[in-house]
């Protein structure tokens, strides 16, 4: 496994139990509403099946079924520490029968070409070693006529809202993520991640090139975050991908599926 994966794995092991209210801590509450408004831009057809790359512990995948009340979605993550939380908190809201979990590389998803509705993505792509990749296969297991949606940190533009943030992300997140979850090396890389991290229209410019169009962005929280949400061309006509999506494939279609702990829908 390549070192950054391995690091990043060995990380989100680390700060499993303090990941969800370090995250509620510093998005100043605003972290779920970020995921359901990505959630909405799925838009899942009535029974869609979407998959969730870097689950994790699992909020955009809740977000995605209670946004979409028949919808199914797939959560694939590395990071099996991560995974168990998610696991019970869908068990806890109820919604086990609609997320399953596999294991699995995003760089190398264990599924077969074009069989989901949606896939999203919530603050995992800075963590990944290969971004181009990670988009191409996103947009190989998507079908033709599906959406995809990214959630991520930006750097904010505003002049003086950008100082604020410098101080607030690679400062004091550092600082609570030590005192706090006792995660001082974890909460630190957290921002370096974003200083490496693609601009809003460089990761546009990535998702046009692994084949998506009309990719649109939209930044939110003055400029915090950005969600990108692409379409891929359905074969027939560019006219055709508002329309209803083609039928949600069986689970038999999804590979993965049958080999993740004998897991059933
Ligand atoms: C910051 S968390 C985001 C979790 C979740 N999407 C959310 O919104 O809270 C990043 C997640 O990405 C996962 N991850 C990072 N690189 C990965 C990869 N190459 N393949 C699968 N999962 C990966 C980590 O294990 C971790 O659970």
């Amino acid at each position: 496994m390549h070192t950054k994966a391995q690091f990043v794995r060995t990380m989100f092991a680390h700060i499993a139990r303090s990941y969800d209210p370090m995250n509620r801590l510093m998005s100043l509450g605003c972290d779920q509403a970020w995921r359901r408004y990505a959630a909405r831009q799925a838009a899942l057809p009535q029974g869609g099946l979407a998959l969730d790359v870097a689950t994790g512990t699992a909020d955009l995948a809740l977000a995605l079924t209670r946004g979409h009340p028949r919808a199914r979605v797939v959560g694939v993550d590395f990071c099996p520490e991560m995974v168990e939380l998610g696991r019970a908190k869908v068990a806890m809201a109820g919604e086990n029968p609609r997320i399953h979990f596999v294991m699995g590389d995003a760089l190398q998803l264990p599924f077969t070409d074009g069989c989901f509705d949606a896939v999203t993505s919530s603050f995992a792509l800075r963590n990944v070693a290969d971004i181009p990749q990670a988009f191409a296969e996103m947009s190989r297991v998507l079908k033709a006529g599906g959406r995809m949606v990214c959630l991520e940190i930006a750097r904010p533009t505003l002049p003086l809202f950008r100082q604020f943030f410098h101080i607030y992300f690679y400062r004091l997140v550092p600082l609570l993520g030590r005192i706090l979850a006792g995660q001082g090396e974890a909460y630190h890389y957290l921002p370096n991640s974003l200083t490496h991290f693609l601009s809003p229209e460089e990761l546009k410019a990535v998702m046009e090139r692994v084949g998506l169009s009309e990719v649109w962005y939209r930044r939110l929280m003055p400029g915090t975050v950005a969600v990108h949400v692409g379409f891929k061309e359905a074969e027939e006509s560019h006219g055709r991908r508002r329309q209803a999506l083609p039928q949600t494939p069986t689970c038999s279609q999804v590979k993965a599926a049958n080999t993740a702990g004998g897991e059933s829908w």
